[in-house]
Parts: C-alpha cells; structure tokens; sequence
C-alpha cells in the first residue's frame, strides 16, 4: 500500500519542553521521507531536517539523547544556526572558508510550542500551529500542559476519562489527577518515533488515580 505524502506544513507533536531542556539534549522523528531533530544548542532549541548536508548521511540516528549535533560520518559539528564551526582536517580535506561553511548549513524545520508541548514541522512557513489546532484546543491543551507539568510513572488512561485527539496526539485525561499524552509517530516515522507518557498535577498529590 502507498503511503499519503504527508502535508509539509503539518504540525506533529514531538516532546515536552524537558526533553530538550539541557544543552545538547535532542529528540528525532520524520515526517514521510524528511528526518527531523529538534535540539537544545546552548540554551537555544532549534529545528533542523536531520541530514548532514555534506554527503547527506543521518546525524542522529537515535529517537532520542543527549550529544552534540555532529555528524557520525565526518565529524562535522554544527551551531544553532545549522552552520558546520567543527570539521576536523579543514584544512587539508575540506578547505572551507566561513561563506563555504555558511552555504552548507543544515536546513531549518519549524519548531513551535503549545504550553510545554513541543511540536516540528518540515516546511519553514505555512500556518501557524495555533491555526492547526484551533485557537480553543490550543489554549486547553497548552492549559494542561501547564498544570500537568511533573512526569508520572506511565498508566493506562480508564474508560471513564475524558479523551481528545489533535495532531498526530491522543489526549486522555483525569480531571485533577494524570494527562496522558499518546504520539503516533507522523507519516513515514515508524514506530520508534511513538511516544507516551503520563503527566501529574503540578501540586503533589498523593492519591492515586483508579
Ligand atoms: S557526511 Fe556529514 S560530515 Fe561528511
């Protein structure tokens, strides 16, 4: 069966603001054949396709980690504006100058935040994720995000809360006590790129939902 080419200008929920809250933490996915990774670049997080643009090999291979953003094959390492500063043996292999390194900059994706929620797109311009969303779903969700905002031990959501989906994100919560976050990895990503995960009130709370 032939996948749908997914929309480039598709929001996709990748992580929660933690994931990538210390310098050179990162979280891959792809959407249809375009890998992504979002990464904390010295307190900055940005978005890139995730694809060396020397000879085009992946530069995280991992869903998820912590590491610099370098190519495994050359050992390029690139800043938060995707430019190549670390290429050893310049001089002699490679002789660029900084306008050759500035032209071989990784390509920018999109990254955007509902609360705490981070999501990535492939294309640079196009809607906005607010837009996508809806401007009420996006308040509530970013709302939640907030207030659910200390990771729980992973639960199953029960029959009896309340579920909503948006985005590639299945939304399952007990009022007052668990958000449950389910990611189905975007078009193209497989499995790996799933992701699920059980948020608790910000405020302990010692019960325990049923
Ligand atoms: S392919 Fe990435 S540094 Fe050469």
């Amino acid at each position: 069966m032939t996948e749908a080419v997914p929309d480039d200008t598709r929001w996709f929920y990748l992580c929660t603001e933690d994931d990538l809250a210390v310098p050179n933490a990162f979280v891959t996915t792809r959407v249809g054949a375009v890998p992504l990774v979002a990464q904390n670049l010295k307190g900055r997080v940005v978005a890139f396709r995730n694809v060396c643009t020397h000879r085009f090999a992946i530069i995280h291979d991992a869903a998820s980690g912590c590491g610099p953003l370098r190519c495994p094959y050359h050992g390029w390492t690139f800043d938060a504006e995707g430019v190549p500063v670390g290429l050893p043996f310049n001089p002699t292999d490679f002789q660029l100058d900084a306008e050759g390194r500035r032209r071989l900059a990784l390509n920018p994706a999109s990254l955007a935040r509902c609360g705490r929620l981070v999501f990535v797109r492939v294309a640079t311009e196009g809607p906005a994720l607010k837009e996508q969303l809806g401007n009420d779903l996006f308040t509530r969700l970013a709302d939640l995000s907030e207030t659910f905002s200390r990771s729980g031990e992973p639960m199953e959501p029960g029959e009896d809360w309340e579920g909503f989906e948006t985005a590639n994100l299945r939304v399952a919560l007990r009022a007052g006590h668990a958000l449950h976050l389910e990611a189905l990895p975007p078009p193209g990503a497989g499995d790996r790129f799933a992701r699920t995960a059980t948020f608790l009130p910000v405020h302990a709370d010692t019960e325990r939902p049923a």
